[in-house]
């Protein structure tokens, strides 16, 4: 992944999106700068923010073309860790298509930052926690992430390390109030969707009393991975699910894309003893399918 990464001066093609460019130059960056834009971004839980266009499209084609099999029409839908919310636009789109109308609420840990001046030509992006996401150095997004000893050997480490220390001791002497600027990390075109409510949300923590009991359907692409998290999390976050689910023949989706592009994800649906049960599977399925047929 880059890290210091390249601009080539005023907004263009050869551009990399930083969080100041994608609260100002709305519409104007292209599907590329917005994809690198958020497999930059990595979260304090060591997830990351990586989505793109079309990445779903295949998993939206077994979901539909098995719920039309079934007689399936969900309506209540929740996508869960949606990134930039293209995927759940993308979704939508597909299910209209099929002739199934659908709300989705879309939801993810991390929706929003704020955009902080610490210095001229400084910036940095917090999360709620007040915690950086971006440093913003002369219109360079820097991460505040050290990928390891291979850092420090290119020097990137020095830098990612100093602008850590100098956030440190900046950000309590910065009047937070003042020119501060929420940035909601969601694509343009997904804001605007009528079908799409979007919401922030942890899905390890203890329901909601508004969530429970609610969907027909929920996807969870690309977040509960044993990469990401350990099994006593996974075996939580699936609970949470089913959860939040209207009861027997409602569907669960889980799926993960695979470095090559691959999506391998597994349509889950609950019977009437309250477990899940496979429907079926793109390409090898979900990696958690066993935890899921557990629960
Ligand atoms: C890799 S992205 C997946 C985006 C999209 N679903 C896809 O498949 O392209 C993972 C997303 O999960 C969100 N996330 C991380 N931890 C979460 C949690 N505990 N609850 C809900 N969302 C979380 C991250 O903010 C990130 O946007």
């Amino acid at each position: 992944m880059t890290v210091l990464m390249r601009f080539s001066g005023g907004f263009g093609g050869g551009a990399v999106l930083n969080a100041r460019n994608f609260l100002t130059e709305s519409d104007a960056f292209t599907q590329a700068q917005e994809a690198a834009f958020f497999a930059s971004i990595r979260l304090r839980n060591g997830t990351y923010k990586t989505t793109d266009h079309h990445r779903l499209d295949d998993l939206n084609r077994l979901v539909i073309d098995e719920w039309r099999k079934l007689g399936s029409k969900p309506s209540q839908i929740m996508d869960v860790g949606v990134s930039s919310g293209i995927s759940s636009v993308e979704w939508a789109d597909a299910l209209t298509c099929a002739g199934i109308e659908a709300t989705i609420l879309a939801t993810d840990l991390c929706m929003r930052g704020s955009l902080v001046r610490l210095l001229p030509g400084y910036e940095v992006l917090l999360d709620r926690d007040g915690k950086v996401l971006q440093h913003i150095v002369a219109n360079r997004p820097v991460r505040w992430y050290l990928n390891g000893p291979r850092d420090f050997l290119k020097g990137t480490g020095f830098v990612v390390a100093a602008l850590n220390t100098l956030a440190g001791v900046l950000l309590p002497l910065t009047n937070m109030r003042e020119g501060r600027k929420d940035v909601l990390l969601v694509n343009p075109h997904a804001r605007d969707d009528a079908r799409l409510t979007f919401a922030e949300d942890d899905i390890l923590a203890p329901n909601a009393a508004h969530l429970r009991g609610r969907f027909n359907a929920i996807r969870v692409s690309n977040l509960l991975n044993h990469g990401y998290f350990n099994e006593a999390q996974l075996r939580g976050a699936v609970g949470n699910l089913r959860d939040r689910l209207v009861g027997a023949g409602s569907f669960l989706i889980v799926n993960r894309t695979l470095a090559n592009g691959t999506n391998h994800g597994t349509l889950f649906r609950l019977n009437g003893a309250n477990r899940f049960e496979t429907v079926a599977k793109l390409r090898e399925g979900s990696e958690i399918e066993s935890i899921v047929l557990s629960a």
